[in-house]
């Protein structure tokens, strides 16, 4: 699996990248690679390596991430993607396979597209990339580089066994954004969406998002959030929507406050949308319960009666 990183590791060098952080990346990925221990790794990997090579694949920039070509052997790569279910990002529609992930995330990427910092010949880190559905859609702007951190393997070879068709240069690595070098400061853009709420210290995660880009450069983070003024927030008792990992809540008013104090400035809200059933829902390809199960039976509340789930995505320069 580390072959595929090669060409990615020569990029940074040939962009100037500190060469005492490329180390750490690079020893990083090989140590979460050669000991994995997560979930059903082997098979993942495995279905990953049946993926048949296909000359002159066609990457269309559509909702779904979209590769056409002819005389493509579609069966083997329609189980090779059925082995690594649940998709929960997409959709994906590879030679004719169509990957009906659990979120229509297009949906989040249509109404935030628009207000985006520009993202030609830029550098991007995407933190929480999932399996990078963002990152390929980014791909349209040509940015300079793309690198996603994710520590889900599964969602890392789910990603691998899409860009295998796309073949964009870009990577995700296998790493949480604790494992960043320090003083790292040279992304231009940096996103995090649908991360901040999974942390128990949401300062200090935007401190660490501070601490990958450059000065001047923007941050797009996009996380839940309650309606109220700037002294509101909501600490779930317990579980949020069935997701046990949802630590803190704020205000859009709050959150613009948290990043006034983490060291940003021209902090603008670009989008507020309340999540609905036909954004996340179960599929074929993510066959468990979803939003649908997780909210009471009018859908006015989640399941332990909390205001349904909202989310904003703001906009912010380092300072
Ligand atoms: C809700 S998903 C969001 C995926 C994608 N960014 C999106 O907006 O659809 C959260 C992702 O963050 C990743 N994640 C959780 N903790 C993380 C951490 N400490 N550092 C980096 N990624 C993390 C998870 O593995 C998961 O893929």
């Amino acid at each position: 699996m580390l072959k595929v990183y090669e060409s990615f590791w020569e990029k940074l060098k040939i962009l100037n990248f500190d060469e005492n952080h490329l180390q750490q990346f690079i020893v990083k990925t090989k140590a979460k690679l050669l000991k994995p221990i997560q979930g059903d790794y082997p098979n993942w990997l495995q279905a990953y390596k049946n993926l048949p090579t296909v000359e002159n694949a066609e990457y269309i920039e559509d909702d779904a991430i979209t590769c056409r070509a002819k005389n493509v052997e579609k069966e083997i790569i329609r189980e090779s993607y059925q082995s690594l279910i649940p998709w929960r990002k997409g959709p994906f529609d590879i030679f004719s396979s169509y990957i009906d992930s659990e979120w229509q995330s297009f949906m989040k990427w249509n109404r935030i597209e628009k207000h985006l910092p520009d993202l030609s010949y830029k550098t991007i880190l995407d933190v929480g990339c999932g399996n990078g559905y963002y990152m390929f859609r980014m791909l349209k702007q040509q940015p300079s580089l793309v690198m996603g951190i994710d520590p889900g393997l599964l969602q890392l070879m789910q990603f691998w066994s899409i860009e295998k068709y796309v073949q964009s240069g870009m990577a995700v690595l296998p790493l949480s954004i604790q494992d960043v070098p320090e003083n790292l400061n040279c992304f231009d853009v940096v996103f995090s969406m649908g991360v901040l709420y999974h942390r128990k210290s949401p300062i200090h995660h935007l401190k660490e998002l501070a601490n990958c880009i450059k000065n001047n450069g923007h941050l797009v983070l996009e996380t839940l959030v309650v309606k109220g003024g700037k002294d509101k927030c909501l600490i779930p008792i317990d579980r949020y929507a069935q997701m046990r990992n949802v630590w803190f809540l704020p205000s859009v008013d709050m959150l613009k406050t948290m990043l006034q104090r983490s060291g940003f400035g021209d902090i603008e809200c670009i989008d507020v949308t309340y999540t609905t059933v036909e954004e996340q829902r179960t599929t074929d390809w993510m066959k468990f319960h979803s939003l649908k199960e997780f909210l009471n039976d009018n859908l006015s509340k989640t399941i332990e009666g909390y205001d349904l789930p909202l989310r904003a995505t703001l906009v912010a320069r380092k300072k």
